[in-house]
């Protein structure tokens, strides 16, 4: 279908950097009707071909084959125009407004990847010049807000003017493949869905680090934080998706019914909770992948002194009937030592053991999100390597017969023979799904992106479970801004604060890093 999709903020940051690629790919792979016109509207004034010249300069910092080539590129940009407006001016509204009507398209999609505190400006001008027809959808960029107060005025104010089906919130990590493929692993397999639940899981952990520091969002990143940039959405959507019940079928709202009751069934925060289970750091200047790099009170647009958070680890629970007892611990921090995103649900031992395994192991189902897309999962085998010579074997060590690769200490053979069988070895189950379905699939963003285009609302955030999201980190929020609260520093270019080890240790589990 045609449709005017209209980019407010649309020579900032996001634009250019994720929103203008998506289209741009989208082109590529011919799922951009020829006849779509993308409206970019910021406050100087540009001609639409100053725009285009703008746009195309900045998209060559894309990286790899999504790069545009300038052929294909001149042909994308003749359906980009621009139009100036003031956010705050009724008139430029209008001006919009006209250019909108000289072209009419069956769908008008009114994209918002502005500053969120102009959300509510401009959905008021959008209302007050009659751009909220029945035919327009809205998206709206996180975060939604500072806290569940402003997240409830902004929302109040968008449902005024549009209806909930109107609206797109994005959180874009759920338009990544590796998330659908989470709700396929989970409802399109018999075999996974019941061994996740309280009686076989151990522990899960969502793990989020990035090697960025914050870039030139310097005045952005002090107002938000870890928290908010990373928790209250990201990684509790990605707890929703791991944790959820079966929805009763794929509609939109039988999906985000199901992900509202996990949000609704995290733990409260106690006194004692909010100083134990969660500990918040900040980067200083450190290497990350070999390359020096400055602390983040150093970055520009960071205050001196700033109490803003680069790291959060935290242990939470989650109070229903399949997860109760189960930890569910979450950490993101920025600067770390490696760029991973994963899943990981680590399994509880074997009741009853008959075979030894390595110490402090036991199956897990990893699914990982990126730079990797697969899942991988581990087991225990009776390997037949061949068998490690004697000489090798460390002294005060002999090698048990059957368990070719591994010595063991002598004194743990006393009163043999031993009730238990052979040393069993971890294998893995690697499944790679760039190699299986090919890295160029559809990305986070034009995933979204066409899905807006098609009024598909499955992968958009409705406002109650943003509500619930917000109500569960408010205490936190709240304890952050009392003097007691401590901000550990950590080095750039390692896995956080060493409090994280000690928070997560205290409940006899560790992060799983390899
Ligand atoms: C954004 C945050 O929502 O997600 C950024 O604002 C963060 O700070 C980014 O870097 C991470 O997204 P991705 O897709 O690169 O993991």
């Amino acid at each position: 279908m045609s449709f005017q999709l209209v980019l407010f903020g649309g020579t900032g940051d996001l634009a250019w950097r994720k929103i203008l690629p998506s289209l741009f790919q989208a082109y590529r792979h011919k799922t951009l009707p020829v006849d779509a016109r993308i409206i970019g509207v910021a406050r100087e004034q540009m001609s639409n071909e100053a725009f285009r010249t703008l746009i195309g300069e900045r998209l060559q910092n894309v990286e790899g084959e999504k790069r545009p080539q300038s052929a294909e590129f001149k042909e994308f940009a003749k359906q980009l125009y621009y139009q100036a407006c003031d956010l705050n001016n009724a008139l430029d509204y209008d001006a919009l407004k006209q250019k909108l009507e000289e072209h009419p398209a069956p769908l008008r999609i009114m994209y918002l990847a502005t500053a969120p505190h102009l959300f509510t400006t401009v959905c008021e001008h959008l209302g007050a010049c009659g751009l909220n027809t029945e035919n327009t959808r809205i998206v709206l960029e996180k975060p939604l807000g500072q806290n569940l107060k402003t997240n409830r005025e902004i929302n109040a104010t968008v449902k005024n003017f549009f209806s909930e089906k109107q609206i797109f919130r994005i959180d874009h990590y759920l338009g990544k493949p590796s998330v659908q493929n989470l709700f396929a692993l989970r409802f399109g397999n018999s075999f996974f869905e019941p061994l996740l639940r309280r009686d076989t899981v151990s522990n899960i952990q969502i793990i989020l680090s990035e090697q960025i520091g914050i870039g030139t969002r310097g005045a952005f990143y002090e107002q938000t934080g870890a928290l908010r940039d990373m928790i209250q959405n990201h990684a509790l959507q990605l707890l929703c998706a791991i944790a959820m019940e079966p929805p009763i079928n794929a509609h939109a709202d039988a999906i985000r019914d199901e992900k509202l009751k996990v949000l609704r069934s995290l733990k409260p925060w106690s006194a004692e909770s909010l100083r134990n289970n969660i500990v918040r750091g900040q980067y200083s200047a450190g290497l990350v992948a070999g390359e020096a790099v400055k602390g983040y009170t150093q970055e520009s647009g960071v205050a001196p002194a700033s109490q803003t958070e680069t790291f959060v680890a935290l242990k939470t629970e989650l109070n229903n009937w399949r997860w109760a007892g189960v930890p569910f611990y979450l950490r993101t921090g920025k600067r770390m030592a490696e760029h991973d995103a994963r899943i990981v649900i680590n399994f509880r031992a074997t009741p009853h053991p008959i075979f030894r395994t390595p110490l402090g192991t036991a199956n897990q189902l990893v699914i990982h999100l990126q730079p990797k897309d697969g899942m991988a999962l581990h087991l225990f085998a009776q390997g037949q390597a061949p068998a490690q010579p004697a000489s090798e074997a460390p002294p005060n060590s002999t090698l048990v017969q059957g368990s070719p690769q591994v010595a063991v200490p002598l004194g743990s053979l006393v009163g043999s023979p031993s009730p238990l069988g052979p040393m069993l070895s971890p294998v893995q189950l690697d499944l790679d799904f760039d190699k299986r379905f090919g890295s160029d699939r559809v990305g986070a963003y034009e995933r979204l992106l066409l899905d807006a285009i098609a009024g598909r609302l499955n992968l958009f955030v409705r406002s109650d479970e943003q509500e619930a999201a917000w109500a569960w980190v408010e205490p936190i929020l709240l304890d952050w801004e009392t003097e007691d609260a401590p901000l550990y520093p950590y080095a750039s270019g390692t896995r956080g604060p060493s409090q994280s080890n000690v928070m997560i240790a205290s409940s006899g589990h560790h992060w799983d890093e390899d």
